[in-house]
């Protein structure tokens, strides 16, 4: 194929790719999108609930456009399982493989979502499953800086086959412009796309559960009085006086249908201040969301031989 044509044949499919999605996208999202349009890999740090996934579902159809494979890999089996469901409905069940500790189903598909140590496994195995692969998605890549399991990422990073691209998720990377300086010194060229901004707001909310059936209900964390933000007594009440046993955490989610609008509630929610006549509760986060609310942001500080931003 001509440049000329390479370069429409990459038009076509970006137009193809954005149109696809049920939003516009955001500027970040096009900076990345252009990273993988000329041929780069990428790091993008972006706050929780930016929508990085695009940029990964991006990569995944040009992988398959190009007839070759895309693995989605993360460090947990419950986030595994729900790309899993999501890339299926996305690319159809045929198509989309998960192997973790639990399951192995269809490893063999164009797309795979797995636990990074499932990937790093099978490049020390140098499984014939890699040949083809295109794109690996690295989600949650500031799992870089564990002590335990940090050095995963970072031999996946080092050792996939020349020809792999990879793309680094993560909401909090905070030496990202660094991260990707090594990222490029063992991939080859590495854009990092960072936005600081937060495109959703989040909203603090606290779970209270039934014990005596699978009942949970939302109740804000914080409340306002006399204009300033006070913890929601109702949730203590919740969870002080009616549990003899409460697990206090509060949860973040993003509210409004994202852009929608800012205090519009997200759908779905519980029936507030519902846990007033709950006569025994349980109480936790209600999702995942709440790691990225409480955690500050940090630098990948694992301390690596190979890492510069290791030594961060
Ligand atoms: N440009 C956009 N406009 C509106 N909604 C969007 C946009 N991009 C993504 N979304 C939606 O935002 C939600 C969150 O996106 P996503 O899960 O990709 O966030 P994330 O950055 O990966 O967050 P996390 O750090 O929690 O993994 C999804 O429902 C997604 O469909
Ligand atoms: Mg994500």
């Amino acid at each position: 194929m001509t440049e000329a044509r390479v370069a429409d044949d990459h038009a076509r499919r970006r137009e193809s790719f954005e149109s696809s999605r049920p939003f516009p996208l955001d500027a970040f999202q096009r900076r990345a999108l252009d990273a993988i349009d000329r041929g780069q890999s990428v790091l993008v740090a972006a706050p929780t609930g930016s929508g990085k996934t695009v940029v990964a579902e991006y990569a995944i159809a040009n992988a398959l456009e190009d007839g070759g494979k895309a693995f989605y890999t993360t460090p947990l089996k419950a986030l595994s399982n729900q790309k899993f469901g999501d890339l299926s409905r996305e690319h159809g069940t045929r198509r989309v493989g998960l192997l973790t500790g639990d399951n192995s189903i269809n490893g063999n598909a164009p797309v795979v979502v797995m636990t990074t140590e499932v990937l790093r496994n099978m490049i020390y195995a140098r499984s014939s499953t890699l040949e083809d692969l295109r794109f690996v998605i690295l989600d949650e890549v500031h799992y870089l800086q564990d002590p335990y399991r940090g050095a995963v990422w970072e031999e996946v990073i080092i050792h996939l086959p020349p020809d792999v691209r990879v793309v680094c998720l993560s909401a909090t990377v905070s030496n990202a412009e660094e991260f990707a300086a090594w990222v490029e010194t063992v991939r080859g060229e590495t854009a990092a796309v960072i936005e600081e901004r937060r495109p959703v707001r989040l909203e603090h909310l606290y779970m209270v559960g039934e014990r005596s059936s699978d009942q949970v209900h939302l109740l804000p964390t914080f409340v306002e009085r006399d204009g300033e933000a006070r913890p929601n007594p109702e949730a203590a009440r919740a969870t002080g006086k009616l549990d003899p046993t409460p697990k206090r955490r509060a949860s973040t989610r993003a509210v409004g249908g994202r852009r929608a609008g800012a205090g519009a509630r997200a759908a779905g929610s519980g029936p507030r201040g519902a846990s007033r006549s709950s006569r025994s509760s349980r109480s936790g986060a209600c999702c995942r969301r709440s790691r990225s609310c409480s955690a500050a942001p940090g630098a990948i500080k694992r301390s690596s031989s190979a890492c510069p931003a290791g030594s961060g």
